[in-house]
């Protein structure tokens, strides 16, 4: 497999290729389809290389939004890995079940989710654990939960670099001032600087780097400014799969990586951005359930099995059908156009691999793991909301 499915880049326009993978007859013939099928050597070839990109396990902190299992998780801190990045109280949990030292919670947690994460932090306490936030009302609510429950909580301003999705601006007085509330409040302590980055997927690497050096100005003065007012900053938290290999490079050493995609990578950052040389190491194994009419196959690989969020004629690569052309994605089929329609028959399995793999793990409730072409283990996605071992 890791041969199989590593992407292969080339040309000025990059294109993505990856070939079917094999199974063993019995496994191929008692898979329920749709499902997500993961490559644990493709996974660890990828941990290798983030390790290595890093140059140190210690100066990452890789984002398990992704994956979502517990068992890739372990990988990691097996590979040295203690520090780690949740966007739910449910990944937080399921990160310090897996053995991480350090958790940052990083969806700018409000409200009952708050509430819910300080049982976590009470059930571990040999865990350090931090959020994000960007705004008063729940730095102070942090405060009040954290007091209540005898805890001190890490909180990291949230920055606004470009992406416009949450976070103040560096050079606004906004952070300086959250920052000093966060000092200030009881059941809190700073935990450094939160700085992501998912606009900054520019194809060409020397434009990408320009783009994120740019945006770096403004980081650094206000590290000079919080310093000079006796505010310590111990960590700037950076980045995501296409911007970690820039940051790994600015000798700082309070800085952190959290690449999250590239643990099982996806067609969507394989085709966007060639450099990031990773592993598929996930597909979803789909059957043809119609052939009734000529030219066309029906597989049952719905938008409630591969994610819908990549435009609609391009959501999945098909290995066995090179031509293939989506004309109707459904909640439960994906009808494609294809020559190749009339060698196949309903019942037929087929390889979808997902343009964009976040989403699509979230999609399932466990991944078969093949190992040897074989069907070995499931891993459990950790995709609910609510907590059920705490
Ligand atoms: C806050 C945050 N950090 C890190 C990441 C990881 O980025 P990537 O998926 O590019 O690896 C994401 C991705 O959505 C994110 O939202």
């Amino acid at each position: 497999m890791v041969e199989q499915c590593r992407l292969i880049v080339f040309g000025r326009f990059p294109a993505v290729i990856v070939q079917t993978p094999k199974l063993n007859a019995d496994t191929a013939r008692e898979l329920i389809t749709p499902s997500l099928l993961v490559w644990p050597e493709s996974i660890d070839a990828n941990i290798d290389r983030i390790v290595q990109i890093a140059g140190d396990p210690g100066r990452l902190r890789p984002h398990c939004k992704t994956h979502k299992m517990i068992e890739v998780a372990q990988r990691l801190v097996a590979a040295g890995v203690s520090q780690h990045k949740a966007s739910t109280v449910v990944e937080v949990d399921m990160l310090c079940r897996a053995g991480a030292k350090d958790v940052v919670l990083a969806g700018n947690p409000v409200g009952p989710s708050l509430t819910q994460l300080q049982q976590v932090v009470t059930a571990y306490p040999q865990v350090r654990i931090s959020i994000t936030a960007d705004a008063e009302g729940p730095i102070r609510q942090a405060s009040d939960e954290s007091l209540a429950a005898g805890i001190s909580l890490g909180v990291m301003i949230d920055l606004d670099v470009g992406l416009h999705r949450t976070g103040v601006t560096p050079d606004s007085p906004n952070a300086e001032t959250l920052y000093k509330l966060v000092q200030s409040l009881s059941g809190l302590h700073p935990a450094g600087l939160h700085i992501y980055d998912g606009h900054h997927h520019q194809s060409d690497p020397d434009e990408r780097t320009a783009a994120i050096q740019a945006a770096w100005q403004p980081v650094e003065s206000l590290i000079h400014r919080l310093e000079s007012a006796d505010l310590p900053v111990p960590e700037l938290l950076c980045g995501g799969t296409p911007s970690f290999p820039v940051y790994a490079k600015f000798e700082n050493p309070r800085i952190r990586l959290s690449p999250g995609t590239c643990t099982l990578h996806d067609v969507g950052y394989g085709r966007k951005c060639p450099d990031l040389v990773f592993d598929v190491a996930a597909a979803v194994a789909t059957r043809v359930v119609s052939n009734a009419v000529p030219g066309q196959l029906t597989l049952d690989v719905g938008h409630k099995a591969i994610a819908a969020d990549p435009p609609a004629d391009f959501r999945a690569v098909l290995p066995d059908l090179p031509d293939a052309e989506a004309i109707i994605h459904n909640e439960e089929h994906l009808t494609v156009t294809t020559e190749h329609a009339v060698k196949y028959a309903p019942g037929d399995l087929l390889f979808a691999f997902p343009v964009h793999i976040c989403p699509t793990v979230a999609l399932h409730e466990s991944a078969i793991v093949i190992k040897d072409e074989v069907e070995t283990d499931r891993w459990m996605i950790a995709r609910h909301r609510i907590l059920r071992d705490v």
